[in-house]
């Protein structure tokens, strides 16, 4: 390979290394991730215990990205327990803790226990979480068994079957007319003339200054050789 075969494998390959960083910081580290625990209680009553359920790791906030894992399996001992809270007219209540912010506390909710006994353990969580990804602020619990026939599910469930929808907060919008009606300008015109307002250097640095590393190690290295 010649020298100047090399510099352009170089640089290509920088070029490369540059996108994928761009890429890893806007997908996964300006974004936010959490682990949430997930507990119920089939006990009823008014002070009923809590166990883990399952965990749902939130790999996006952005995207809704979350990858949900359940911790227990489902025995016939706990289907009779859904089953006596649904016969009893009794609530299923879930609550969630942000793992590793133990101290926040619990976000909870709860559903008729004979919603989620007919849904066959089928459910739409969805979770309200701060923006940038650091704490949950609520959860709703959505089984598809809006009202409940009072019959047993057609099968019997073998896990929790968990649809989950991932929610943050947008900041309320502030009517602010004039500076909204500025950038309403700025945009027509910049869409008239078709122009990014950024200097040369600061839309194209990523591409230069590998160029100029290249020129500068090669470039010196063959004059040294001549
Ligand atoms: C799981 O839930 C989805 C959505 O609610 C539903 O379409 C699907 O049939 C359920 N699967 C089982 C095995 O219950």
């Amino acid at each position: 390979m010649t020298g100047q075969t090399v510099s352009w494998w170089l640089f290509f390959l920088i070029l490369a290394a540059l996108g994928g960083l761009n890429g890893f910081q806007e997908d996964e580290f300006l974004d936010g991730q959490l682990t949430l625990v997930v507990e119920d209680a089939l006990e009823g009553g008014p002070n009923p215990t809590f166990s883990p359920r399952s965990t749902i790791h939130v790999r996006s906030v952005k995207s809704g990205n979350a990858l949900v894992t359940h911790m227990r399996q489902w025995t016939p001992e706990l289907h009779d327990k859904l089953r006596a809270l649904a016969e009893n007219d009794d609530l299923y209540r879930i609550r969630v803790y942000h793992k590793g912010s133990e101290e926040k506390g619990y976000v909870s909710t709860f559903t008729k226990a004979c919603q989620i006994y007919e849904s066959a353990l089928s459910e739409t969580v969805s979770m309200m979480v701060d923006s940038a990804g650091m704490s949950v602020v609520g959860v709703g619990l959505i089984p598809p068994v809006a009202v409940c026939r009072g019959q047993p599910p057609e099968i019997i469930p073998v896990q929790h079957n968990t649809t989950v929808i991932i929610r943050s907060p947008t900041p309320a919008p502030v009517p602010d007319t004039a500076t909204y009606i500025e950038k309403l300008e700025a945009m027509k015109n910049e869409k008239a003339e078709g122009k990014d307002n950024r200097s040369f250097l600061a839309k194209y640095w990523m591409y230069i200054v590998p160029v100029v590393l290249i020129m500068v190690v090669f470039g010196g290295g063959q004059e040294g050789g001549r």
